[in-house]
């Protein structure tokens, strides 16, 4: 039994729409067929595969259906976290998308997933990523309101991975790996509300993703940081092959 972890499918079996990044980008050129073949070769049905948000560019629900099918037919359990573009997932219903996708996949969102003796915790989370203005290395200018709105998302996400965390707690689990779709600390910080959440309940490890292309790969921690072991997870960056998590 294994855990494998991988974001940012950015599927549009339903739509057209595409980041600018993802045209005409060899990386990301049928990334659908190199992924399923990767998962086909690596994953059993027993292993648990985790995406870590950003699966479809479809802008509801009915419009991600082919895109959610797709990701049904990987093999393996498969749990998938909220990224910012998933505009099919509305925060308040996630309950009613467990229901609809019963025992095919398990949407995580203040709850949690069992995996062998650890809770898979985790929320979408949010990075002030600026606009904040760099030259030659130093901070030249500032988007304040940005980064007051910014602050908001942090203190909602910060409350929504609590109660994935309390959640876990209740039912008596001690050892997590903590799942984000933003990177926990954005490339000015060292520390974040989530990294300090991560060390409040010793998560052995955090999972994130989000990053897109060789300039942003490094944008926040990876490998081991006071106690917590870090990877960035987005497919681009994996080429489209699962993390080995656990
Ligand atoms: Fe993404
Ligand atoms: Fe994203």
């Amino acid at each position: 039994m294994s855990l494998y972890a991988i974001g940012d499918l950015h599927l549009h079996f339903q739509s057209e729409l595409r980041a600018p990044g993802q045209l005409n980008n060899p990386a990301w050129e049928n990334h659908e067929e190199t992924l399923r073949q990767n998962c086909l070769k690596m994953i059993k049905p027993t292993d648990t595969l985790v995406l870590a948000g950003d699966h479809s560019w479809g802008k509801n629900l009915s419009l991600c259906e082919k895109d959610l099918e797709y990701i049904c037919a990987l093999p393996g359990r498969k749990i998938l976290l909220r990224g910012n573009h998933d505009m099919f997932w509305d925060a308040k219903k996630t309950d009613a998308l467990n229901e609809r996708y019963k025992d095919r996949l398990f949407f995580l969102q203040n709850n949690f997933a069992s995996y062998d003796t650890y809770a898979l915790v985790g929320t979408k989370g949010f990075t002030f990523e600026g606009p904040f203005y760099m030259r030659q290395g130093r901070i030249v200018g500032w988007d304040t309101d940005a980064e007051e709105h910014a602050k908001k998302l942090v203190e909602r996400e910060e409350e929504r991975l609590e109660a994935s965390f309390e959640a876990a707690c209740r039912a008596g689990y001690s050892r997590f790996i903590m799942f984000l779709h933003y990177p926990p600390t954005n490339v000015l910080e060292t520390s974040s509300p989530f990294t300090r959440l991560a060390e409040k309940y010793k998560a052995e490890q955090v999972i994130y993703a989000h990053c897109h292309g060789a300039t942003r790969f490094h944008d926040s921690l990876t490998g081991r940081y006071r106690g917590v072991k870090y990877s960035l997870v987005s497919g681009d960056y994996l080429r489209w092959k699962p993390l080995k998590v656990l």
